[in-house]
């Protein structure tokens, strides 16, 4: 099945959602379920053997990190983590100089680091693909494992309505356009001066047209839970921002996924956060370790959607 659609996708990157159409993403998500089923069966799938990923790191990881490392290993293919305290990044080496020094070394590079524009500058100078493992402004390979976890759960996308609680940031970015690419009604509920980007905004308003989505951006977290099939949540201070905890957990007290919260919800509402979580916080103990939450299962299917990805794409 890989192989029959690898064409399409060869040699592009992974850096925002958007470059992608609706059923490109559910090719991916296909593949993504087919490599997991492989993988429980015992069926082994050397589809990049012989291939190397460099994982540039600026920033911690620990799914990230662990999922395309091991991903690439199962796939036949080897991983090298490149932290920024290590190579020369780190020291002020240009990303542009990097990325024409990696593109003949290795067949593929994942990034995390702070700036965005980074990462568009390193597919800009690479020959090889590269994968957005997290900016400032966008997650995009969580977003595909997340879709994958929805669909594996509901059997289908288009309609659920998915509630994001609270800072409107990288996660919620790529959220809104991962649910509007697929038709899934989206509202999210963030405090004044910490709603999503207004160009994100606009980008998923675009993609409703097409897809029938719902996007709505409201303040109040019971009216963008209402009715919800998939309650959303991340932490209020992202990497980069811990200065701001204090001031941040004054602005979204109140923007918490707890048990009163999931009553404006389905009551088979899904819960989900990307972790890591900071219990107590944006979401309760109770409710991270209640029935409703599929939290480590989209933190396994990292592992199955990054593998897609380098199948694809590599
Ligand atoms: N959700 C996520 O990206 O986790 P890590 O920061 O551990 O990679
Ligand atoms: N918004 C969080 C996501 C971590 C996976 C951050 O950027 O730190």
């Amino acid at each position: 099945m890989i192989e029959e659609i690898k064409e399409r996708f060869r040699g592009k990157d992974f850096i925002t959602l958007q470059d992608f159409t609706q059923q490109e993403l559910g090719q991916m998500m296909d593949a993504a379920i087919e490599l997991k089923r492989q993988l429980a069966e015992g069926i082994p799938h050397p589809i990049l053997s012989g291939k190397t990923l460099g994982l540039i790191f600026t920033k911690s990881s620990t799914r990230t990190r662990v999922s395309f490392e091991v991903g690439i290993y199962q796939l036949g293919g080897y991983g090298l983590f490149l932290s920024d305290r290590d190579i020369q990044i780190g020291r002020g080496e240009v990303i542009q100089d990097t990325a024409r020094v990696l593109s003949r070394m290795v067949n593929g590079i994942m990034i995390r680091t702070s700036s965005h524009r980074d990462v568009v500058d390193l597919a800009r100078y690479s020959t090889v693909p590269v994968i957005n493992g997290l900016t400032d402004y966008l997650h995009p390979t969580q977003v595909l494992a997340d879709l994958m976890t929805i669909y594996e759960r509901v059997r289908t996308l288009q309609g659920l309505k998915i509630a994001f609680i609270g800072d409107g940031n990288n996660v919620a970015h790529s959220l809104l356009n991962g649910a509007t690419k697929m038709g899934i009604h989206i509202a999210v509920a963030s405090p004044a001066g910490y709603q999503p980007a207004s160009e994100i905004v606009l980008q998923a308003r675009e993609n409703a047209k097409t897809s029938g989505s719902v996007v709505s951006i409201v303040s109040e977290p019971a009216e963008a839970a209402e009715g919800a099939h998939i309650v959303y949540t991340d932490v209020w201070a992202s990497m980069g921002q811990e200065t701001e905890t204090i001031q941040r957990q004054g602005a979204f007290a109140g923007y918490q996924v707890n048990k009163e919260l999931l009553k404006s919800a389905r009551a088979d509402a899904l819960v989900m956060h990307c972790l890591p979580a900071h219990r107590g916080e944006e979401i309760t103990e109770e409710v991270l370790e209640g029935p409703q939450s599929v939290v480590f299962e989209q933190a396994e299917n990292r592992l199955h959607a990054h593998k897609a990805i380098m199948a694809l794409l590599i």
